[in-house]
């Protein structure tokens, strides 16, 4: 069978400590974030949009709740989701761009603390993202979108073998192209024009022609610094810098960036902007503050950053004072699968999505550990330079052989599960207490992602329909769906 066959890989058998095996085990012992905090234990809990905030981005009581939940179980850490560092309006998704969304980021805060008796330590992840549009009507892209050029004109005139196009109007370019078929158009139309024609238009940081693009370099170390400051009023622990999968600054550590300001084309290059915003949220919330970053230890797009990049960029972050890397994998908009005409594109539906969030049908190697090779390179490169930073893995991990076995071969410092701890948030405390076999575990067939797809509710197959009956069940929009785990 090849390695590229989808097959319905089957879950490992998992065997589960019982709770003194768990109490000498590394998985639950402490490990220090930085000079001032410490994990109670090694389980983290990485970010997951469940699509929960108001539509002008604030906590919903939904997402304090959630968050309570998931402290329930114990891990010694839990990232809040992807949280906008900007003031504008950006659908509902969390935000911290402005004084006004402290409070109810203080309240799950103090959800957290008091969910997990004290032993969860609550991070958040801060985002910048570039402006995406939905997939256009072919019709509507010709003629309101698409501007005709004189380059157009040469490139029609050539192709059709017709030398009047030079001269003709606007209108007459639209119309043309409107009807002509994809093989004229792959010849006629840019590269950037065909990706709006086809993927839906979207920024990319090396679009040097727009101010706002070009001014990244300076207003992004004081939006994330802002943003910093914020989260620590409000009480979290630590913050997560968000520089992974198809986000603004993990475009600018992309191999893809040829930006000619100097935060572009070499490593150094790349690396650069990072740094500065690193800087600048140290400089805000001082050194005794949690501050770490999640980064790709591999891009999987063609032309992309690889492991040799991640390492560079891990002993500058490391060398510059982050207190943690957590390292994640693809999940780009480069290699996303064309959306339906109306829809945006989605950076987990490529080849590199499904090596960010696999599934059972990934191919025979199945879904669980495909990152941890990344960390672990990371991790031995940190160690070589006498660097003990923390690092973080996630992808498919789903038992305790899995997560314990990471920390005795010393790949990771922190085992993340994203989508176990969805499918059962208890399951550190089942694991802990020696009542692994009462673990609800995950099968990696992604419905949840499905749903984030839609910007719907997150929730999971295995429990989202179970015990509807219950009273004053907190239901999805749709009715059908439980929004908490049940036990
Ligand atoms: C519903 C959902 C939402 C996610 N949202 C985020 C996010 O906000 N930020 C992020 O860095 N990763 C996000 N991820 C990716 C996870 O953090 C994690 O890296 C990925 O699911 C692989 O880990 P797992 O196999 O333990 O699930 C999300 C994953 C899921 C399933
Ligand atoms: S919906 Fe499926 S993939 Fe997602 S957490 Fe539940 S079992 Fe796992």
């Amino acid at each position: 069978m090849s390695d590229s066959k989808p097959a319905r890989h089957p879950l490992p058998e998992a065997v589960w400590p019982n709770a003194g095996e768990a109490a000498t085990s590394l998985l639950f012992s402490p490990r220090a974030i930085g000079p001032n905090l410490t994990a109670t234990n090694r389980g983290w809990v990485p970010a997951m949009v469940p699509w929960r905030a108001t539509p002008d981005g604030f906590v919903t009581k939904r997402n304090v709740a959630w968050y309570g939940r998931f402290a329930a179980g114990r891990p010694g850490v839990l990232v809040v989701e992807a949280t906008g560092i900007r003031d504008v309006p950006s659908g509902p998704l969390l935000r911290l761009g402005h004084d006004r969304f402290i409070p109810g980021m203080k309240e799950i805060v103090q959800e957290v603390k008091r969910a997990s008796a004290g032993e969860t330590r609550v991070f958040i992840q801060l985002i910048d993202f570039l402006g995406i549009r939905r997939r256009p009507e072919p019709a509507k892209y010709f003629e309101r979108y698409l501007i005709p050029s004189a380059d157009h004109r040469a490139r029609l005139a050539s192709v059709t073998q017709d030398d009047s196009w030079a001269n003709a109007t606007e209108k007459q370019v639209r119309e043309f192209l409107a009807q002509s078929d994809d093989d004229l158009l792959d010849q006629v139309l840019t590269i950037r024009e065909l990706e709006s024609l086809r993927m839906g238009a979207r920024e990319h940081i090396n679009d040097m022609d727009l101010e706002h693009i070009r001014e990244l370099p300076t207003v992004l170390p004081g939006l994330f610094a802002d943003a910093c400051a914020r989260a620590q009023e409000a009480g979290f622990d630590g913050v997560e810098l968000h520089y992974a999968h198809a986000y603004t600054m993990a475009s600018f550590l992309s191999r893809l960036n040829d930006r000619d300001d100097g935060y572009g084309g070499h490593r150094a290059g790349r690396l650069r902007l990072p740094l500065e915003v690193f800087e600048k949220a140290r400089e805000r919330v001082g050194t005794a503050y949690a501050l770490g970053c999640r980064f790709l230890g591999d891009e999987v797009i063609a032309g992309g950053s690889r492991i040799e990049d991640a390492t560079y960029y891990a002993l500058g972050f490391a060398k510059a004072g982050m207190d943690f890397l957590s390292v994640s994998k693809g999940g780009k908009f480069e290699d996303a699968k064309q959306p339906a005409v109306g829809q945006a594109a989605y950076p987990y539906t490529g080849k590199s999505g499904q090596e960010c969030m696999p599934t059972t049908r990934i191919d025979r190697r199945g879904p669980f550990l495909r990152n941890v090779h990344l960390a672990a390179a990371i991790r031995t490169a940190l160690r070589s330079e006498g660097l003990e930073t923390p690092v973080v893995t996630a992808g498919g991990v789903s038992t305790f052989a899995h997560a314990e076995g990471i920390l005795v071969a010393g790949q990771a410092d922190f085992v993340g599960a994203a989508r176990q701890s969805l499918a059962d948030p208890d399951w550190w405390l089942k694991m802990r207490g020696g009542r692994g076999a009462e673990i609800r575990r995950c099968e990696f067939t992604n419905y949840c992602e499905g749903l984030d797809q839609k910007h719907k509710e997150v929730t999971c197959r295995l429990w989202d329909r179970v015990g509807l009956d219950e009273p004053n069940l907190s239901l999805s929009e749709d009715q059908h769906r439980r929004l908490l785990p049940p036990p």
